[in-house]
């Protein structure tokens, strides 16, 4: 079972950004709990602040991977191209966000991926990432 994380802008400074809204603990520290929780899936982990790196990843897993969880950050509000790669590969992705998206300011309620992946966890923290993988097993 080979399962791809990818996260987008900001989401490398996880635990540190913002720690009222998106936590205090690190994406790394998350991901060793992950992997020692789930010894069987082989993990693939991609960040990248950039949106054409992410669309990239996406090509590249996207037909061999058996499921991608992907938090796409503040491009899900605005990337037209991520939505389009989502839709163009065979691997189905859940999109997650840490915070509540529909909670917050009116353009975050706003997913320009949303109606490409096979579903969306929103506002559950780190622990949305894990849900989403439990779709997989
Ligand atoms: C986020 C929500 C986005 O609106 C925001 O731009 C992020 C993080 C989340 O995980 O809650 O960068 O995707």
């Amino acid at each position: 079972m080979k399962i791809v994380i990818i996260n987008g802008p900001n989401l490398n400074l996880l635990g540190t950004r913002e720690p009222e809204v998106y936590g205090s603990r690190s994406f790394d520290d998350f991901l060793t709990e992950l992997k020692t929780k789930y010894p069987a899936v082989e993990f693939s982990y991609f960040q990248s602040n950039v949106e054409g790196e992410l669309i990239n990843e996406l090509q590249r897993v996207g037909f061999s991977a058996n499921g991608i969880l992907l938090n796409p950050g503040g491009y899900t509000h605005t990337s037209v191209a991520m939505g389009d790669a989502i839709a163009s590969i065979k691997t189905p992705v859940i999109e997650v966000h840490l915070s509540n998206v529909h909670a917050r300011e009116e353009f975050r309620k706003i997913s320009l991926v949303s109606a490409k992946c096979k579903g969306t966890i929103s506002g559950l923290g780190l622990k949305g990432y894990e849900l989403a993988l439990s779709y997989f097993l």
